[in-house]
């Protein structure tokens, strides 16, 4: 299956990822996780360090050239889940063009639909443990006593809510870009994980 998941900050997008790529044995491929692996080794020129730090977005040349990289890749062969990407309808456009050069397309959107001050609260209370990559919530999902924890710089509340505003302008704009091509499907992502991942799933089961 080729999935995308739209949704902004803190939605929920790579914790249902996770959960959908390992039952589907499908890689999950994140921009965000790219982009945060270049800035750790020192390969993202730093004037796009600057714009994740500030909840921007970075050119879509960049992440198109990402996406199109990861995606012809072994493990993609038979589908992946794209989480974050694309972002902006351009992003959008590309990727059908790549997939159509290849013979494939997608099979479908998921759209998580989580409220701002939800959003808010589950983006500044995330910590990853930098040893595991694994991702905690301080009052959701608590770490062991024992982990290394980061807090993401754009998880601060006011980049957060920029990054709700950029989402908004530059983003939202996939939902009836995707809704015209009859493959976006809404998912209510409030509740807990394991309620948001069965609707998920039966969102699935219909494609
Ligand atoms: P990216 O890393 O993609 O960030 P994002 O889209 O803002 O989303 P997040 O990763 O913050 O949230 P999420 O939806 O994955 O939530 P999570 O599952 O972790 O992008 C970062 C930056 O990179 C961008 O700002 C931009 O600069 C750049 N970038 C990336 N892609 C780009 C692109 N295509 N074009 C241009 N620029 C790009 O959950 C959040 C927290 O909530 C966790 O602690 C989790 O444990 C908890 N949680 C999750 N679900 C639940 C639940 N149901 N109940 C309780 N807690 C929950
Ligand atoms: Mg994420």
């Amino acid at each position: 299956m080729r999935i995308v998941f739209v949704g902004p900050p803190g939605a929920g997008k790579g914790t249902q990822a996770k959960i959908i790529c390992s039952k589907n044995h499908i890689p999950q491929v994140s921009t965000g996780d790219m982009l945060r692996a270049a800035k750790a080794n020192g390969l993202l020129p730093a004037d796009l360090v600057a714009r994740m730090d500030q909840g921007g977005l970075v050119p879509d040349e960049v992440v198109i050239d990402l996406i199109g990289r990861r995606t012809s890749e072994e493990d993609a062969a038979n589908g992946f889940l794209l989480d974050g990407f694309p972002r902006t309808v351009p992003q959008a456009e590309a990727l059908s063009e790549l997939l159509e050069k290849r013979g494939t397309k997608l099979d479908v959107v998921l759209a998580l639909d989580v409220p701002e001050e939800l959003l808010v609260e589950r983006a500044i209370f995330r910590r990853t443990d930098k040893r595991t990559g694994q991702v905690y919530h301080l009052k959701y999902n608590p770490p062991p006593s024992d982990a290394e924890l980061e807090h993401r710089k754009d998880d601060q509340e006011d980049v957060v809510r920029n990054r709700v505003r950029v989402y908004q302008a530059m983003t939202s704009a996939l939902l009836p870009f995707y809704a015209e091509r009859g493959l976006l499907v809404q998912v209510d992502g409030v509740g807990s994980v394991d309620e948001v991942t069965h609707r998920v799933l039966a969102a699935l089961e219909k494609v």
